[in-house]
């Protein structure tokens, strides 16, 4: 079966790291390039960081288009460095990057491969939707050529992560979330509420370093400071494997559990802000906008994962 082509849109970000390793140990998967946007950390930061990280994976000819740094209307999310550490990938220090963005913005790289091959081109978006939703505003044609968004964020029944009811990815940005849930492209929507069932534990990173390999050892540094996060305030051991979640739709769709609903974006500005609402008992006679992930079989996701780690860690992948 040919490999699936699609473009991850991205703030590395810890989770997002992991999320770029793994595309890039699938062969079920042809990452054609990388768009970036503001949200663990600034929009430098986080083309630095995938600069930095398809570099240590010898991936440097996947172009990178950096794109907006600033949500729509709301303030700029400014506290991921709590979270993904103060460069933001925990504590994996990647030499600076010596390939460079491509000139296009993010948006305007968007449209313009899209519309180069219509239905073509799956988007991943793994953080705030600003630059999806720019290009859906800048080219009234881009929602048609899109072939489907999969977005990781949203929460439904789980509560929120950022906010008692928002989860940070649609919070960063309640206005180009709620563009892009109305845009009419084929969404799936991977949220918390089985995000949180994919948790990475320091015994699976121990397990994955009895490989003495660049790969092992940059999962371990790069999720130290997320798995304390989590230890401190969420009374995890482990991390959540938030972003990789969004390949399952590729790797192993079998280990989800998919529903339709109409789901909106509170952008009322209350202390909801941003939160996602799910129809699920059909009152407004909406359709369905999203298909939602509300199952999943989280423990083999993380074994699937480790997986993919030890063997892209044995053939001597990074550094
Ligand atoms: O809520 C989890 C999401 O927010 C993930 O994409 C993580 O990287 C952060 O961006
Ligand atoms: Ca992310």
């Amino acid at each position: 079966m040919n490999p699936k082509r699609i473009i991850i849109d991205t703030d590395p970000g810890v989770d997002d790291a992991l999320a770029l390793l793994l595309a890039l140990a699938s062969p079920e998967i042809q990452l054609e390039a990388l768009t970036t946007v503001h949200g663990n950390t600034n929009v430098e930061n986080t083309t630095r960081n995938a600069l930095a990280v398809l570099e240590f994976l010898h991936a440097a000819d996947i172009p990178v288009a950096q794109g907006c740094s600033l949500p729509l209307l709301v303030p700029l999310h400014k506290s991921g460095d709590a979270v993904h550490g103060t460069g933001g990938i925990g504590n994996t220090n990647l030499p600076d990057p010596k390939v460079k963005p491509v000139d296009e913005h993010a948006v305007d790289y968007l449209i313009q491969r899209v519309l180069a091959e219509p239905k073509e081109i799956s988007i991943f978006p793994i953080g705030p939707l600003t630059n999806i939703a720019l290009a859906i505003r800048k080219e009234p044609r881009f929602a048609e050529a899109v072939k489907e968004l999969v977005i990781m964020g949203g929460s439904l029944r789980a509560g929120g992560n950022i906010t008692p009811a928002a989860e940070f990815n649609m919070h960063a940005d309640p206005h180009a979330a709620h563009i892009v849930f109305h845009s009419g492209i084929p969404i799936t929507l991977i949220p918390l509420d089985v995000t949180y069932k994919c948790l990475l534990t320091s015994e699976d990173v121990e397990r994955l370093n009895r490989i003495d390999a660049p790969i092992a050892r940059f999962v371990r540094d790069a999720t130290a400071v997320y798995m304390e996060f989590y230890k401190k305030y969420e009374g995890f051991n482990g991390c959540a494997l938030h972003d990789p979640l969004t390949l399952a739709t590729i790797i192993a769709p079998e280990l989800l559990t998919f529903e339709n609903h109409y789901v909106d974006v509170d952008i009322s500005g209350g202390v909801s802000m941003g939160s996602t609402l799910a129809d699920f008992m059909k009152v407004s006679k909406k359709p369905a906008n999203v298909k939602v992930a509300l199952g999943v079989r989280g423990r083999e996701f993380v074994e699937l994962f480790i997986e993919r780690m030890e063997a892209l860690s044995a053939l001597g992948g990074g550094a």
